[in-house]
Formats: C-alpha cells, sequence, structure tokens
C-alpha cells in the first residue's frame, strides 16, 4: 500500500455581500466531489474555504442597510455556511478574510515582499467623489459612452458597443455612489512587481499545473508582458491597513488568496496533528491545488504563485479551472426565473439531484455547463432512481420476506463481480482527473447490466415456481452486492444516498476499497425508499419562486453566472461555442445601398442596406477608416441579420455589418467574393 498522500483543497472565497446560487454552487460541488474522493480513498485531504470580506462594495453595502461591515459579513456568512451544509458541501474549516490570522500572514507576506524589493510606489490619477470623499473604482463611475454615445454606461466598457476605454473617457461622468460630478486627484499607490517573476511563472505555467487551454491563454498574457499589480486603494475602505502606511489599504485581491491559507492557520490552531508549515512551507511535499472559475485565472496563476514564491512559501500543485454556468442554454437570467438561488432550490429540492446532475455534465476542461432543467429531471429520474436505487428495491423484499433479511453466501454472477471490480481503476482514474462525467458514465454502464442480469434472471417469477426459492435467495443477494459497489463507486457524489443505503446493508462506513469484498451471510436491515424521482412540478415551482426573488433594487441584467465569483462577467478564454449558438446566426449578403455621415457623431455610418427581401438601416462604427462614405455605396459586405434591433440617439440600428482590425484607420470591412447576391445567407 502506498502511503496516504496529503493534499490542501480550496474553493474560491465567495464575496461575502451577497447569496450563493447555481453557478457558485457548480463550483463547491465540483471540490467537493473531489475532495470526498481523495478521503474516500485514504488520502488525507483537508479542505479550506472562507468568504472574502474586505472591499468598497461590501463597505457600500453595509452603508446602505445601515449595519456596520462587521454585522455584514456575519450575516453572510452564517447564510452561506448554511447553504453549503445543506448541499452536502463539506468544509473543513470555513473562516473569513477578515479575521486576524489573514491580518497577520498579510501583513508578513508584504513586507517580505517589500522588503525584497518587489514593491513599487508612484502616485495615479484617478476619479474622485466629492461629495462622498472616496475615490472610485471603474464600476463606481457611470457616463456616456465615448465611442457610440449611449448613456449610463460604466467607467470600463459599454454594454451597447461593447468598447473598453479608461473612465476619463467617458462623457458626463458621475459618480454612481452619489451621483456627483468626480474630480481628478493624485494619490500615492503601491504596486506588486509582477515583471520580478517573468521568469519564474513562464516556467511554472508550464509545469503541469494548468490545464492546456488555461496555460495557453497565460502564456499570451506572458509574451505581452506583465505590468505591476496596484495592490493599495485609499481610505475609506474595508480592509486591512498596510503596515507602515496609515491611510493606505490592501486591496480585497491582495489578501483574498491569502484568506486561503488563513483559513488554514485556523483550522491549524484548533487542531494540534496539523502543521501549517507542513503544508505551505517552501519545502512541503503536500499537494496544493485550487479550484476557481476561468473568470479568476489572473489573480491565481500569475498573481499568487508570484506572491507566494517573493515571500519564500511553497507555490500550488494545480489551479484547476472550471467554466461558467448557463441555465437552458442561456446565461442565468431573474426575468426568466433561472437565476437560482442555492437556498430557493433546496427548498424545492433535494441536493443530491444537482451533486449528480454538475456530476455527469463535469469533465476536466473549461467548458461551460449547461443545466437543462428538462434534462436533469430526465437523468435524474432515470440514472439514480430508475437504475441505482431500483436494483436495491427489486432485490431487498425477497431476502427480507424470503431469509429474514439475510443475505446468503452463493454468487450468481461471478463474471459480472468480477466485471465490477475491474471497472474500478478506471473509475477512480476519472475522478482522480475530475472527469466526473467519465466516472458516472462507467458507474451508470455498471448499473445497466446488472439491471439487465436481474431482468434476465426475472426472481419474481421464479420466486412463484416451487423449489426455486434459493436460485432467488441467491439472485437477490447478487443484485444487493451490485448495489453496495454501486454506492461505493458513488459516494464522493451522493454522500446522504450512501449513508442511507449504509444504513439498509447494516454496514459501517463504506470506503473506497471495500469495493473489493462482497457481503455474505449478512444480516440486512429493512429495506426503505432511497430515493424519490423527481417531480417537474416541484422544478417549476423552483423557477416561479426564483422569479419571486426579484427584488425591486435587482434589474435584470441577464447577467453571467460566472461559478465562483459575483463580479466579472466576461470571458477571457473565449471558450468553443456550440455549433447551435454559431448556426443560430443570420449571416448575410448585404448591399450597402447608401452610406452616409450622421449628425452629432464623429464616429458612426448610417448605411442603408439591402438584404434581398428588405432594406435595413444599420448605424455602424467605422467612419474613421471610411471618412468619404459615398466610396461605400453599392459595395457587397457582410451582415447579422438577425441581431436584436437596437435603439440609439439617432435612430434604431437594425443588425450589424462585420468588419475586422484594431480599429482607427484599421477597419476593414468584410465582402463575399464577386458574384454574392444580395440576401444570400452563410450555409
Ligand atoms: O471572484 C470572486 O468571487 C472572489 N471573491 C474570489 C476570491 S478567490 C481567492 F483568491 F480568494
Ligand atoms: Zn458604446
Amino acid at each position: 500500500m502506498s502511503e496516504p498522500r496529503k493534499i490542501l483543497v480550496t474553493s474560491a472565497l465567495p464575496y461575502a455581500n451577497g447569496s450563493i446560487h447555481l453557478g457558485h454552487m457548480l463550483e463547491y460541488i465540483q471540490t467537493d466531489m473531489w475532495v470526498r474522493f481523495q478521503k474516500h480513498r485514504g488520502n488525507q485531504c483537508i479542505y479550506v474555504c472562507a468568504d472574502d470580506a474586505h472591499g468598497s462594495a461590501i463597505m457600500l453595502r453595509a452603508e446602505k442597510e445601515g449595519i456596520t461591515p462587521e454585522q455584514l459579513i456575519a450575516n453572510v456568512q452564517a447564510e452561506h455556511s448554511a447553504d453549503f451544509a445543506d448541499f452536502l458541501v463539506d468544509f473543513d474549516n470555513f473562516h473569513s478574510t477578515h479575521a486576524e490570522e489573514n491580518r497577520e500572514l498579510s501583513s508578513q507576506i508584504y513586507l517580505k515582499l517589500r522588503d525584497a524589493g518587489h514593491i513599487a510606489t508612484r502616485s495615479i490619477t484617478q476619479y474622485f467623489d466629492p461629495e462622498k470623499k472616496m475615490f472610485l473604482a471603474d464600476r463606481f463611475i457611470k457616463g456616456t459612452c465615448p465611442k457610440c454615445g449611449t448613456e449610463d454606461q460604466y467607467g470600463d466598457n459599454c454594454e451597447k458597443c461593447g468598447a473598453t476605454y479608461a473612465p476619463t473617457d467617458l462623457k458626463d461622468p458621475k459618480s454612481a455612489i452619489s451621483g456627483a460630478t468626480p474630480v481628478l486627484k493624485d494619490s500615492q499607490h503601491f504596486f506588486f512587481k509582477l515583471p520580478d517573476f517573468q521568469q519564474m511563472l513562464q516556467t511554472w505555467t508550464r509545469s503541469g499545473t494548468l490545464q492546456d487551454a488555461v496555460a495557453n491563454k497565460i502564456a499570451e498574457w506572458l509574451d505581452a508582458g506583465l505590468q505591476q499589480w496596484d495592490i493599495s486603494r485609499d481610505a475609506p475602505y474595508f480592509g486591512f491597513e498596510i503596515p507602515d502606511e496609515p491611510g493606505k489599504y490592501f486591496y480585497v485581491w491582495l489578501d483574498a488568496p491569502i484568506g486561503y491559507m488563513a483559513s488554514f492557520k485556523n483550522l491549524c490552531n484548533r487542531t494540534p496533528e496539523l502543521d501549517f508549515d507542513a503544508f505551505w512551507g517552501k519545502d512541503s511535499t503536500a499537494e496544493l491545488y485550487h479550484f476557481i472559475g476561468k473568470d479568476i485565472v489572473n489573480f491565481h496563476a500569475l498573481f499568487w504563485p508570484a506572491m507566494l514564491e517573493g515571500a519564500g512559501y511553497r507555490k500550488p500543485t494545480g489551479i484547476n479551472v472550471h467554466g461558467y454556468l448557463t441555465v437552458n442554454g442561456q446565461k442565468m437570467s431573474k426575468s426568466r426565473g433561472t437565476f437560482i438561488k442555492a437556498r430557493t432550490y433546496l427548498d424545492h429540492l433535494s441536493p443530491e439531484y444537482l451533486r449528480y446532475y454538475y456530476a455527469a455534465k463535469l469533465g476536466r476542461g473549461v467548458d461551460d455547463l449547461d443545466l437543462n432543467l428538462e434534462d436533469f429531471v430526465q437523468k435524474v429520474n432515470s440514472d439514480l432512481v430508475g437504475k441505482v436505487v431500483n436494483i436495491a428495491s427489486r432485490c431487498a423484499g425477497f431476502i427480507n420476506k424470503g431469509n429474514a433479511g439475510v443475505m446468503v453466501d452463493t454468487n450468481a454472477a461471478p463474471e459480472l463481480t468480477d466485471a465490477f471490480l475491474a471497472a474500478a481503476p478506471s473509475i477512480a482514474d476519472a475522478y482522480e482527473a475530475r472527469d466526473f462525467a467519465r466516472a458516472m458514465r462507467e458507474i451508470m454502464g455498471l448499473a445497466d447490466r446488472a439491471n439487465a442480469w436481474i431482468a434476465d434472471k426475472a426472481p419474481w417469477s421464479l420466486n412463484k415456481q416451487e423449489g426455486k426459492q434459493d436460485e432467488v435467495q441467491a439472485i437477490c443477494a447478487t443484485g444487493v452486492n451490485l448495489f453496495r459497489q454501486l454506492v461505493i463507486f458513488l459516494k464522493p457524489v451522493l454522500p446522504l444516498l450512501a449513508a442511507d443505503a449504509e444504513a439498509f446493508l447494516n454496514v459501517a462506513p463504506l470506503t473506497w476499497n471495500d469495493h473489493a469484498t462482497l457481503l455474505s451471510n449478512h444480516q440486512l436491515n429493512e429495506f426503505k425508499p432511497l430515493m424519490t424521482r423527481i417531480d417537474p412540478v416541484k422544478v417549476q415551482a423552483m423557477t416561479d419562486a426564483s422569479k419571486e426573488d426579484l427584488t425591486a433594487s435587482q434589474t435584470d441584467t441577464g447577467e453571467a453566472a460566472p461559478a465562483g465569483n459575483g463580479e466579472l462577467a466576461k470571458d477571457p478564454l473565449s471558450p468553443e461555442i456550440e455549433f447551435d449558438t454559431f448556426a443560430a446566426v443570420d449571416l448575410r449578403v448585404a448591399l450597402i445601398v447608401k452610406a452616409e455621415h450622421v449628425e452629432g457623431t464623429d464616429k458612426l455610418l448610417r448605411l442603408t442596406l439591402d438584404i434581398g427581401d428588405e432594406t435595413r438601416n444599420v448605424f455602424s462604427g467605422i467612419k474613421s477608416a471610411y471618412p468619404d462614405p459615398s466610396k461605400l455605396d453599392g459595395r457587397l459586405t457582410m451582415m447579422i441579420a438577425n441581431l436584436k434591433p437596437r435603439k440609439m440617439k439617432f435612430g434604431i440600428s437594425e443588425g450589424m455589418v462585420m468588419a475586422a482590425g484594431p480599429g482607427g484607420e484599421e477597419i476593414y470591412l468584410l465582402s463575399p467574393d464577386s458574384g454574392a447576391k444580395p440576401g444570400q445567407r452563410i450555409k
């Protein structure tokens, strides 16, 4: 037997200013299943997490609620802890970044970086709210998009035209907090000199620590050259003050990952046999994995290992990145009732249904995962109730009635029990590789074989025949043994089902290695139904309740649900799209009948387009490349014809023409080959 591995695992720390939803839950369930698998195998695996409690968003939310930030984070921590516990996410510790251990570690790491010369200071100019007397992060500034003129856009990008810009480019900027017009003001900031770690990161990110897609994306950032990272914020700010720098605070993202260490430290402080340095020291032989969503890869695969290296700690063994959650093929939406909070789900459905569904769909890649609610009902009912639980319920009654609940010692299907045994290494490999979907496929393949065998043997018919009772008992004992094997394989995903099955089987908690043995001459307990089918009415009730969850302050942005993150909705990894998504785009050849200037804008042209059966009016931001629009008259281009019409200051834009290039004079309109006719579609 090999030595048990020592493993420390984390999930991203949820912000302490909002509820956990099913997008977050994807990550916690994924991590929990992996951790439970490791424990099941006999490894020492410790799973820590915490609330991410700092930052201006939390400070402002508390102010709005008329409570202190400390009260807010205590309330949220209680809510989060209950949600996780009820989803069977079994942390060894759930702490907070606003804790003494974190203050000490953050200060110590910063001082080590500073003393090693990895901290720079310089003055930067930023918008300042003169009423609230605070500097404004980009998302707290609103104004008119400098590119397309849409009002009420945030300080760093336009939701309408997708342009990105500096907050100082916004026209008519206003503080989103007080409504005041912000003024520009200088202040001294502290920077972590990330470029000092370029070489180390180049090697570390290619050393098997990242999935290929993630490593490739990081390589692009590394090739482009790393920038210094601004790690300070000015008062007022809810966080830790920087040592020796009164009025300056650590930016929330500096002390958030240190929160992983702090949560572990807090656990060590009350667990004598745990040694902090054995897990975090430079020479640690323990494994360290962070499970995160793809929106926070830069923090975990660049800044974090560089901080650890610079401060003399070990670096992670792996960063395990997953994609976002969609529901019914679309971003979670409050108006559709698919922005489902963890608690709303739990009010209607069992946590294990979702755990199984996520497992059945989670591969090891960074693809998004779709929770299709119809498929969810169908898959859970067919696999868990129809296949797994069915084996036990088919066999238990005969053993109970025919043999006082005692399993006989005959193995009626040695070839099948051998096949189950032989499948174990491959199932274990799939779990280890976080390919839960493959593990579930293989387990359900075994369940199919067990059911087919029992159906073929038909103990219910044999039982009616004279002299066949021994055979019935042998078949049913074998069936229960096969069920027990399946439960062992499924236990990391379905811990409650496993506990109920253990009660029925009358056995001590099952571990992975138990799959190699069979029960014989064994007394069972009474069989109680282990799982009921999902009633689609409950799913409907859950989505209805999610619509009711809408409060007046929440707008339906149709926002993405980055699992493990509530703030960034952009996808930095340009994920692959399904063919269906591509096929939904109506791409057409368009004839530019007329191109003209638009009064009041120096960016847009108005295009009148002939697309065969109709004429469209489209505003396009291509004027910088086509200052004389009449040159476009009569030219063919390509357009997206089924883009939702957009109301703009100058009229309604009914589609979008396609162009490529970096901008300015370098914008190139796409053209089809000669011979194409207006209205023809891409096939
Ligand atoms: O994106 C988020 O939701 C952050 N609160 C995650 C922090 S993870 C870690 F670095 F602390
Ligand atoms: Zn815009």
